[in-house]
């Protein structure tokens, strides 16, 4: 009876590290994406634009890698971002802006 559980002792205790080791990585699932409400609309934003934004976002710019917050970067950064990711999707121009300004919260 002891001998069985020593020998299984371990095999569990990695089953446990991989478990709780493959939530660890995730780089943000859309679940922990900002839902836009009144209080985030801006001049520039409505709140219709800024989900349709988020929407775009978490289903063209996580299939390389995963989602990038939007409190990662500041919205200059966004830009710039955007600039160099948008062509690898195939998002149209107006698409892209509605994608801006949910990660730059409408700045
Ligand atoms: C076709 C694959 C692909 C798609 C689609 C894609 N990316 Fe990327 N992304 C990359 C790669 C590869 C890198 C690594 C840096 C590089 O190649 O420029 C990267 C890097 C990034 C970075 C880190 C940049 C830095 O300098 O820290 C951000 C932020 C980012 N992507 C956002 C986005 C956004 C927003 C979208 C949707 C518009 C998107 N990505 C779509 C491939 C992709």
């Amino acid at each position: 009876m002891k001998k069985i559980n020593n020998y299984y002792l371990p095999l569990f205790f990695v089953a446990i590290l991989f478990l709780a080791g493959s939530c660890k990585k995730d780089l943000g699932s859309s679940g922990s994406l900002y839902t836009p409400t009144n209080a985030d609309v801006t001049a520039t934003a409505t709140l219709t634009e800024l989900q349709q934004g988020r929407t775009l976002y978490s289903n063209n710019c996580g299939s390389c890698h995963g989602l990038y917050m939007p409190e990662d970067y500041t919205p200059v950064q966004w830009k710039s971002v955007l600039n160099s990711m948008a062509p690898r999707t195939g998002m149209s121009a107006s698409q892209v802006l509605l994608v801006t300004k949910y990660v730059s919260k409408g700045k």
